[in-house]
Order: structure tokens, then C-alpha cells, then sequence
């Protein structure tokens, strides 16, 4: 047993648990009428109603203690001082710095200044002063990057659909899939599109080669490397590589190395976000993450929606038996939000090892998966429903629509506010069977289907309420989701800014791609690997 495990709040977490699990979501709210007001809370634009997860004020009482016998407050103080959280790789964690409006700090500075190169950038670019090898305008603006480079921008220019300029269009590239790549080449005119190349190494291999084929692409059209220049930007914090692959020094937009590739979307990284929605409304989404951060930072515990959020997470992953969350979104415009989290959260919190080397001996993060309602409804729902794993769900609400079509928004809500309904409360075997009787089944065959249609219920989940989709409460839900990992971090113990385990699979590549590009048959690795290369050969 490690330290946490064998802590009191721990210990008493398990009683309590044992306790509890007599207990219903649903009975919790017969017996408190003043359930949802107890357990539900605003910050900025965002509400969280956590009242449909099996806890009362006892867990909550816990999970404070869990979370100061961890030290989270003082945790939090270190990420906001800047100290050196990020322990394996020897650096602070300072994406909170990316979104104050505080220039007067050594990290304060750099980041206004970036944000201003960004301004004046996008200001010419969106001006049409900025223009391209024939003097024509830029109409389309292709981000290549991958991973943090590119999912944070992805998600939030869709999701920001409302605010997306006229005259120019944002498209993603992440893949070394060539199909990616030349899917979205295929409908542009190289006169007219700028590229983006994001990556903080500037060496990831997927970037890098669709850089080359973008710069190929275009020198096919225009015969002239001076044409670079005007068709190519770079964010990076290897300015040098950047200059290597033929970008300008005023093309070159930083990053530092205190920026984890997850967190960097209020960087230089937001380029192709700021292009496309406008500077205002990009420094509006930094200003909607850093009334987060300072709630983050300044609510107590009990009051504070990251940090319950994560409390919340420990409690359904280690006590009772959830293994995974559902990212459900009732908006299509955040149809990307599921796989944006995947990231941040399953590349912070997969770990084995604590801080202090130790081996982790309680559930790290959850597997996070999802995708927007209502269409999940009619695939995935099911086993939410009836299947027997324990999926608590995050459902994802905008209380206001631009659209105006009312009744079809109203209908999202209602299947939204149903479906967590439907999984508290669920339908015992006599509902079921009196439900048959009642369509005329005869008491036989009512009483034969009746076990097929009973759902459990009790299944667990948040809602979040966002007033309306503005890049404000926009920046707030991401920042909240942030700060609820790092909280999960800090009880588990862990480094979430580091992902060692994703190098060895690219060390492996390099192997693989030698012998797949080589001459002959190859017998240097496992027979099924071996065998894999040497059927795509033949
Ligand atoms: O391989 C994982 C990873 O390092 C992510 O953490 C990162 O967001 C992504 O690759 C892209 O890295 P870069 O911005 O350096 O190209």
C-alpha cells in the first residue's frame, strides 16, 4: 500500500463507499429536496450540476480531506509561482501565465509580445495586406501540426463556428496519412493558402512531413523559393529548425519549453484560431480561461469547480469501479471537444510511476471517449444504459442557440437533460412489467420481456451548462477540464506534463519504416511484426 492508499481520507473513502452503495442516486434525491442546490455550482459562464453522482455531503467532506492531506492548495500555488512541477523534464507548467493579462512578469512579457506579433499578423492577414506570391489575398489557412499542435486549435475554431470570419477558411492537418493532406490540398489554390507549421520540437515526423509536402505543392505551382516567405509561417520553440526548413525570422512565431504541447492552444499555438475568428474574440477566450484559473486558484475546495470535478473522478474511478468517462456534448460545434480531451486527459494522467518513482497502486485517469449528442444516443447509449461496465458521463450543455430554430435546440436540450435523467433513475423490473401490462400484453408475455427492459439506473453524472457558446465560456470549460487533471494529478501523486510512454513506439518506427522502404524480406523483429512488413512488401 503507497502513502495514499494507506492515508485516513483513503480508508474512510472505502467505508464510506461500502456505506453509500446501499444507497440510490435517485433515493439521495427523495430524501433531499435541496439536493441540486447543495451540489451544483457557478463559475464565469459555466454551471456544473454534479447532483446525479452517488455522493453526499459525507464524500465531499472526504474528498476535501484527500485533497488537503495531498496538498493540493499548496500544489496549486507552485503551478501559479512558476516552480518546477514538471519534474522529469525539469521545467514549470506555466500555461496559466499564456492567458494573464499580468505583462509585467519575465513570463508576462514574452507572452504579450507574442500575442501582439500574433495581432499585427493577423490584422494584415485578415486585412488583405498580407498577400501571396501572385499579390492575391489569403483565403485559406492550413494549420499542419499534431497531437497538442493541433486538436486545441481544431476544437475551438469548430467549435467558434459562429465567430469564424468571412474570406477565410481554417483547415487541420495532422496526419502523415498522404490522404489527409492532399484530401485538403485537392479544393486550394496555393496563391492563395498559407500554411502553419506548429510544432514545439519542430521535429515530430508527421509535422514534418507534410510541411514538405506542403512546400512541394507549392514551389510546383510558383517555381520560386522567394514564394516561401509569403506562404509560410512557423510557431515553435525550435526557432532554429524552423529557420533550417526556410522560415523567415519574422515568420516565426514562439513557444517555450514551460508550455506542454496539451496546454499550448492559448499560445502562438491559437494562430490559425486567431486568423480564423479574429484577434478580439482569441484574447476574449484568454480572458474566459483566466477567470477559470483565478477560481481555480482562489475558491476553497468544496466550492471549486475544477478541483471537484477531479475530487469527483478519483472517487468514481478508485471507489466505485468506473474505469472510463463518457465526453458527451450536446452541441455539434463541439463535435471535437471528446477528442481534445482524450489528449489532456489520458496523455496527462496515464502513468505508472508517482512523482517519486513509486509504483501507482490506484486507477490513474479514465479512459475518455465520446461524441456529441444526440447522435450517440442511437449507437453508443446502450451500454451506457444496460451494458454492466459503470460509465460516468460528463453531458455538456449550451442553454442558448444562434440558431433560429427554437424547437430543434429545445429538443437537444431535452434529450440532453433526459439522457442523465434515464441513467439515474433507470426502470426497475415492475416498472417494466406494469408498463407491458398497461400496452396489453398479456401478464405472461409482459413478465418474459420485462428483464430485457429493466435499466439499472444509478449511473452517474455531471452536467455542465455553458450560457451560450462564446470564446469567453469556451475558455473557461478548457481551462476547467485543465485544472480538474492536474487536481487528479496532485492527489495521484503524478507528473501530468510529461508522456514518456509515447516515444518508444516512435523509436520503433524508425526501425520498421528502414526495412518497410528497404530492399527484401526482413527477419529483425517478432514474427508477426516481420510477417506484417513482409506482406505489405509482397
Ligand atoms: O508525441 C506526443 C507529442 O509530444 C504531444 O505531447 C504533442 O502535443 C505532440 O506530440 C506534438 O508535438 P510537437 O508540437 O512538438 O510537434
Amino acid at each position: 500500500m503507497s502513502t495514499l492508499t494507506d492515508s485516513a481520507p483513503w480508508q474512510a473513502l472505502i467505508e464510506h463507499q461500502a456505506h453509500l452503495s446501499e444507497q440510490s442516486i435517485r433515493g439521495l434525491f427523495a430524501e433531499n429536496p435541496q439536493r441540486f442546490s447543495q451540489f451544483s455550482l457557478e463559475a464565469g459562464d459555466l454551471l456544473l450540476d454534479y447532483s446525479k453522482n452517488l455522493c453526499d455531503a459525507q464524500t465531499l467532506n472526504l474528498l476535501d480531506a484527500l485533497a488537503t492531506k495531498a496538498q493540493l492548495a499548496k500544489a496549486i500555488d507552485a503551478m501559479f509561482a512558476g516552480e518546477r512541477i514538471n519534474t522529469t523534464e525539469d521545467r514549470p507548467a506555466l500555461h496559466i501565465a499564456l492567458r494573464s493579462p499580468d505583462r509585467d512578469t519575465e513570463y508576462g512579457q514574452l507572452v504579450h509580445q507574442t500575442l501582439d506579433q500574433m495581432e499585427s499578423f493577423v490584422n494584415r492577414v485578415t486585412s488583405w495586406q498580407w498577400q501571396g506570391y501572385t499579390g492575391s489575398p489569403i483565403t485559406d489557412v492550413v494549420n499542419i501540426g499534431i497531437g497538442g499542435s493541433d486538436l486545441g486549435p481544431a476544437m475551438v475554431y469548430s467549435a467558434l463556428a459562429n465567430y469564424q470570419l468571412d474570406g477565410i477558411r481554417c483547415h487541420f492537418v495532422s496526419n502523415v496519412d498522404p490522404a489527409h493532406i492532399e484530401q485538403i490540398l485537392e479544393s486550394l489554390d496555393p496563391a492563395t493558402t498559407l500554411f502553419v507549421i506548429a510544432s514545439k520540437t519542430f521535429t515530430t515526423m508527421e509535422t514534418m512531413l507534410n510541411a514538405q509536402t506542403a512546400r512541394r505543392w507549392l514551389l510546383d505551382a510558383c517555381s520560386d523559393e522567394k514564394a516561401l516567405a509569403k506562404h509560410f509561417v512557423a510557431v515553435s520553440a525550435n526557432v532554429e529548425l524552423a529557420r533550417d526548413f526556410g522560415i523567415g525570422n519574422n515568420n516565426i512565431f514562439p513557444l517555450w519549453d514551460w508550455v506542454g504541447g496539451r496546454y499550448s492552444l492559448w499560445s502562438a499555438i491559437g494562430l490559425p484560431v486567431a486568423l480564423g475568428i479574429g484577434m478580439e474574440n482569441f484574447r476574449a477566450l484568454l480572458a474566459g480561461a483566466h477567470t477559470m484559473d483565478k477560481h481555480f486558484r482562489t475558491a476553497p475546495f468544496k466550492e471549486n469547480m475544477p478541483v471537484l470535478m477531479g475530487l469527483l473522478e478519483c472517487w468514481t474511478l478508485n471507489f466505485c469501479g468506473a474505469e472510463s468517462r463518457a465526453i458527451l456534448p450536446y452541441s455539434q460545434l463541439l463535435h471535437l471537444f471528446p477528442a481534445f480531451l482524450q489528449q489532456l486527459d489520458m496523455e496527462s494522467l496515464g502513468k505508472s510511476v508517482t512523482q517519486n518513482g513509486s509504483a501507482v497502486d490506484t486507477a490513474s485517469g479514465a479512459i475518455v471517449w465520446g461524441s456529441a449528442g444526440t447522435n450517440g444516443q442511437h449507437s453508443f447509449h446502450q451500454l451506457l444504459h444496460q451494458g454492466t461496465h459503470l460509465v460516468p458521463a460528463d453531458f455538456i450543455a449550451i442553454a442558448t442557440s444562434d440558431s433560429p430554430n427554437l424547437e430543434q435546440h429545445q429538443q437537444l436540450l431535452a434529450n440532453c437533460f433526459a439522457q442523465s435523467q434515464a441513467l439515474m433513475d433507470g426502470k426497475t423490473l415492475d416498472e417494466a412489467r406494469a408498463e407491458l401490462i398497461q400496452q396489453g400484453l398479456s401478464e405472461e408475455k409482459a413478465s418474459t420481456l420485462a428483464p430485457h427492459k429493466v435499466i439499472a439506473g444509478n449511473r452517474p453524472s455531471n452536467t455542465l451548462i455553458l450560457k451560450a457558446l462564446t470564446p469567453q465560456a469556451l475558455g473557461s470549460l478548457i481551462a476547467c477540464y485543465e485544472h480538474k487533471v492536474y487536481t487528479q494529478s496532485v492527489i495521484l501523486g503524478i507528473n501530468a506534463f510529461d508522456q514518456w510512454g509515447v516515444e518508444l513506439g516512435k523509436v520503433l518506427s524508425t526501425d520498421i519504416f528502414a526495412e518497410l522502404a528497404g530492399v527484401g524480406e526482413t527477419s529483425k523483429f517478432d514474427g508477426s511484426t516481420n510477417a506484417l512488413i513482409n506482406r505489405c512488401k509482397r
